[in-house]
């Protein structure tokens, strides 16, 4: 008995399209460092014009162009050796509102080696990127101007390709001043003063990161409204304010670095101040879902995790802040609602 042809992929074949993951992720850098999907903005190329002035070989590149079609990243018609841009090929360009090539550049050129070493971590805890550079990955990056850029570039990234339905969420009526904890050169809440012309704010990060945003600020108009200042979450951020948010930041921590962050939060906060988190909430959230991913880049590259539901409402509530919901939004982030509870040494009576 002969069994009849399937266009379904065996479950080997599945897995082995799986396991080669880390081929494609070099193959799709590649292209991105070379900047194809911008060469191809205007229309279809042939290869040895494509490569006209990269260096790349085009036998080469073509056989990686080939490959890179059967993902949907870009087409390629052998007869007349065209390349075009294919479905998914628009978001390795670099001046689309989707764009996620400062991201390829990102994890190929920091979080690719590191993840190498994730047997190592699954036995010992320590982060892969953390045994790789010897030091705590944002330590590292501190030392690199260049990757610091990178960083902020991806995150920028991220933020219009994931968060920016989270950033639309938030619901700012009533809130007069605004703490973005970890809020990178300002790129979120620059959107959100332009958004929101009563807000006034500050956006709190490491100062070599946070030196990014009076341009930025000033590019966006909201300079007069919106304050840069550089510190460490763990020490102390800016007091005051009726409102903080942290973008993608708690994520990156483990549960006891994470209450420290939100201890001092605590500390400087108005009395029945609101706390927005912007984060993933583990099996919630538009499908498909990416928490699972980031998970793994929390564990390889920081002491960082994604948490259910009910691992946020025991970290907020033993740093004495009171979840009060979780909206869904129209991308995969969620936003995590809060309030700070008053503690007997505000020497103020409850505020909520
Ligand atoms: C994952 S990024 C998120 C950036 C931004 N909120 C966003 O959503 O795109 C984490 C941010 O935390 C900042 N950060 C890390 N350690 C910090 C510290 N000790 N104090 C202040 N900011 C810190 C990083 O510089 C980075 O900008």
């Amino acid at each position: 008995m002969t069994t009849p042809p399937t266009t379904a992929p065996t479950p080997a074949v599945s897995m082995l399209r799986l396991l080669g993951g880390f081929q494609i992720s070099q193959a799709l850098y590649v292209t991105a460092r070379a900047g194809i999907a911008d060469r191809l903005a205007a229309g279809p190329r042939t290869v040895p014009e494509l490569t006209e002035g990269t260096g790349l070989r085009p036998e080469l590149l073509r056989r990686l162009l080939r490959t890179l079609a059967a993902e949907g990243v870009f087409g390629y018609d052998e007869t007349s050796d065209g390349v075009s841009l294919g479905a998914l090929g628009h978001t390795l360009r670099t001046d689309v509102p989707e764009s996620v090539r400062n991201v390829a550049l990102m994890w190929m050129e920091t979080h690719y080696r590191p993840f190498a070493g994730l047997w190592g971590t699954l036995h010992d805890g320590i982060p892969a990127a953390e045994a790789e550079l010897g030091m705590p990955f944002f330590d590292w990056l501190a030392k690199d101007p260049a990757g610091v850029a990178t960083f902020s570039g991806a995150m920028g990234d991220l933020m219009r390709a994931v968060r920016a339905d989270a950033l639309a969420a938030l619901e700012l009526d009533g809130v007069r001043t605004l703490v973005d904890i970890g809020g990178a050169d300002g790129t979120a809440l620059a959107e959100l003063a332009v958004r929101n012309p009563q807000l006034r704010g500050t956006v709190f990060d490491l100062p070599h990161v946070v030196a990014a945003a009076p341009g930025l600020l000033r590019g966006r108009g909201v300079e007069d409204r919106i304050a840069a200042v550089g510190g460490d979450f763990f020490t102390a951020v800016p007091s005051g304010a009726d409102c903080y948010l942290a973008c993608f930041i708690l994520h990156d921590w483990n549960d006891e670095q994470a209450a420290r962050i939100l201890g001092r939060i605590h500390e400087a906060a108005a009395p029945g101040a609101r706390l927005f988190l912007v984060e993933t909430v583990l099996g919630e959230g538009t499908p498909p879902e990416i928490a699972t991913l980031l998970d793994l880049t929390m564990m390889g590259m920081l002491h960082g995790r994604e948490r259910t539901r009910g691992d946020w409402r025991s970290l907020l509530g033993g740093a004495d802040f009171r979840l009060d919901r979780i909206r869904e939004t129209g991308g995969p982030m969620c936003v995590v609602e809060a309030t700070r509870l008053p503690r007997p040494e505000d020497g103020h009576g409850p505020t909520t």
